[in-house]
């Protein structure tokens, strides 16, 4: 019978413990806002719950009656439970209860152990934290805490929050006031646990200074702040090394500690009797499940509240997501339009093109035709279309328009056949020349051609009076529309031309890097960029850089002149003869200026300091010539030498496809030529 008694008293206070740890359980992760998912507050910038920051207390939620996290409440409730059933009789009290969660925590343990004779006590200004007293507490300064209004919450609300578990009563005492107010006159006899969490040194400071003393031996210390405000920390170890404690500190979650006090002094001390009322198992497991069922019931209930909150907010979100959806499909179809857009833009821009190469072609044919007539025997006769060519040729951009009257001058009256049109070349003396605007400075010094610079007004010309006059009597003797030079220097030579030729296209190559700036000028101001085209950078020996300029610019190897007054180095002016001779038109002329450097007479060229010393004669390259026109009457027509220039006329054969080499042209009876001067 006793045996049967003891079994089911044995049942009963399981069931009871059961029930304790189901109501506590779910009690705690109501008042830490885990079982809601309650998010952070906003000032944290986290948009979910993370469990996490939840256990650790490393967030401020935003409903949730505490902040101190699962692990820290899980720790409250073990030590609460040790002194219980250890007998160490006291209250309870947290100094620092923001909303207030940890001490209804605390009044529930008393409730589900059935403690009626001790308190939960309530210690809060309710108004937030102090602003630091630095002068009196150094380890406070630079505290913001003050600033912070969510940490400020009112009495009433945290009464509010005490009713709302069915906690409110007589064993909850609250102290409203600066703990340095409060705390010293607080009508508290004796503690079995406090909890600290006042986040600064004075609020730790005051707690302990007024609390440790009425705390029991075998109490607990909780120091919510111990590792997370370092203020905190100092105050602890300031009071215990003011007061001879020397604590066992213990670890909660690595921002929480407590230690338990031992007193010495009163080691001898004996435990109270425990104190519960004479409530029988049966009765307390009826009261708990109580309870437990409204809490359940609160939870459901908030838990539904909060669904239906959810829902709202999706359905928001579903609106929204709606409105969007409809911005991009309007988005997509503006862009489908803008595309519609392009593509016509783009076809008009294709008809306009072919349009434009049409009447190109059509100017071209026109202009063939005009140039057809000039030429013709019935010069007179076309006089109306001589009009019509000028003004094609002023339609496509081209100067011609206002070309210089030309007149006939009187060094001309000898030439074997004279054109009825040539600039007027007006003579200062051997050295200054004038056409038109332009004036041109002419010198073959070595020293000034190196040192003189062109301006705008007056162009350096390397060249002596003799051939400029042999440029005007090859533009006499033929139309010259497409000229390719080398040799820039100052520009002079390609003004001259563009006066003398009034050509369709003049192309010249440098060596030189820097551009001429007169030439440029000159370009600019008669609007003749389309017509001449300077290529510095160039060697004349660069078959690739070469190519590439002269394929581009006379594709119909149509050139009408070439003038080399370049390098006059025998390997660098042949090499540009076998790129370049192929884009001369059958009838061109190839002008190699300077070819006797090495026969010149005086001493001057045959000493060994000129910048020809120790190099071929460009003579050789003569030689070479002579072997091709004999070899290939059909390439070479006829050359004409005179004591500094060669002119080699272009015959009517058409050269061999791919890159041409004079070498592979001449015949030698089976010998090799190798530059013999
Ligand atoms: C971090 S909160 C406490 C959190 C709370 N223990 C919990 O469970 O969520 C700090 C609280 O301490 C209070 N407090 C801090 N220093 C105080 C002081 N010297 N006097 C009165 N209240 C103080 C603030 O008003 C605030 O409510």
């Amino acid at each position: 019978m006793a045996e049967s008694l003891n079994t089911r008293s044995g049942l009963l206070s399981c069931k009871l413990q059961r029930l304790r740890n189901n109501y506590l359980d779910l009690l705690q992760s109501c008042l830490t806002g885990s079982i809601y998912r309650d998010l952070p507050q906003s000032l944290f910038n986290l948009n979910s719950f993370d469990p996490r920051l939840r256990e650790h207390g490393l967030d401020w939620p935003a409903q949730a009656q505490t902040m101190i996290g699962g692990k820290r409440m899980a720790n409250l409730r073990t030590l609460m439970e040790s002194v219980i059933a250890e007998n160490v009789p006291g209250d309870f009290i947290e100094t620092g209860v923001w909303r207030g969660g940890a001490c209804i925590f605390m009044r529930a343990i008393l409730y589900a152990y059935n403690i009626a004779d001790r308190c939960v006590w309530v210690a809060d200004s309710f108004e937030g934290l102090p602003a630091a007293n630095e002068l009196e507490n150094p380890a406070d300064a630079g505290s913001t805490f003050h600033a912070y209004p969510q940490l400020a919450v009112p009495l009433e609300q945290v009464r509010e929050n005490f009713r709302a578990y069915g906690l409110l009563d007589q064993q909850t005492k609250f102290l409203k006031g600066w703990f340095k107010d409060t705390l010293p006159t607080a009508p508290i006899q004796q503690l079995a646990l406090m909890r600290l969490d006042g986040d600064m040194y004075e609020s730790t400071m005051d707690a302990l200074t007024n609390l440790y003393p009425r705390l029991s031996h075998q109490g607990y210390v909780i120091v919510d702040d111990y590792h997370g405000v370092s203020a905190c920390k100092a105050a602890v170890h300031d009071y215990c090394d003011a007061n001879g404690i020397h604590p066992e500190i213990i670890e909660i979650d690595g921002v929480g500690v407590y230690w338990r006090k031992f007193d010495t002094t009163r080691h001898d001390r004996v435990s109270v009797a425990p104190s519960h009322s004479d409530m029988s198992d049966e009765m307390q497991i009826s009261l708990l499940n109580e309870a437990l069922f409204e809490l359940s019931w609160t939870v459901i209930t908030y838990l539904n509240q909060s669904l239906t909150g959810r829902d709202g907010e999706i359905a928001r979100l579903n609106q929204s997501l709606a409105d969007r959806e409809g911005d991009v499909a309007r988005l997509n179809q503006a862009l489908v339009d803008r595309e519609g857009d392009v593509a016509r833009l783009n076809q008009a821009l294709v008809d306009r093109e072919g349009d434009v190469s049409r009447l190109h072609q059509s100017l071209t044919e026109l202009q063939k035709e005009v140039t057809a007539l000039y030429s013709s025997n019935s010069w007179r006769i076309t006089k109306p279309l001589r009009s019509i060519g000028h003004i094609i040729r002023g339609s496509r951009g081209n100067d011609d328009k206002v070309r210089p009257p030309y007149t006939i001058d009187s060094s001309m009256v000898n030439s074997p056949i004279t054109r009825d049109i040539s600039p007027k070349l007006i003579w200062e003396d051997d050295l200054r020349l004038k056409i038109n605007d332009v004036e041109f400075y002419l010198s073959i010094d070595t020293d000034e051609l190196k040192t003189r610079i062109s301006t705008s007004d007056s162009f350096l010309l390397g060249k002596p009076k003799h051939l400029v006059e042999k440029a005007v009597t090859i533009g006499q003797q033929g139309r010259i529309d497409k000229i390719f030079e080398m040799g820039i220097l100052q520009g002079g030579s390609i003004v001259l031309y563009d006066q003398i030729f009034g050509p369709q296209k003049i192309v010249a190559i440098e060596h030189a890097l820097e551009p001429v700036e007169p030439l440029a000028r000159y370009i600019a101001k008669h609007r003749k960029s389309h017509i001449i085209k300077p290529y510095y950078g160039v060697n004349q020996a660069n078959r690739s850089a070469m190519e590439k300029i002269l394929s581009a610019e006379f594709p119909n190897r149509d050139v009408d002149l070439i003038i080399d007054d370049c390098s006059h180095l025998y390997e660098e002016t042949r090499e540009a003869f076998n790129i370049s001779f192929p884009y001369l038109k059958n009838g061109g002329l190839y002008i190699i200026e300077d070819w006797a450097w090495a026969h010149w007479s005086g001493d001057y060229w045959q000493k060994d300091h000129t910048i020809f010393s120790g190099r071929k004669s460009l003579s050789n390259l003569l030689i070479e010539l002579f072997m091709l026109a004999a070899s290939c009457p059909g390439f070479v027509k006829d050359i004409l030498v005179e004591h500094s220039v060669i002119t080699v006329s272009r015959g009517d054969e058409e050269l061999p496809a791919g890159p041409f080499n004079i070498a592979d042209h001449y015949l030698l009876r089976g010998k090799h030529f190798g530059a013999w001067l």
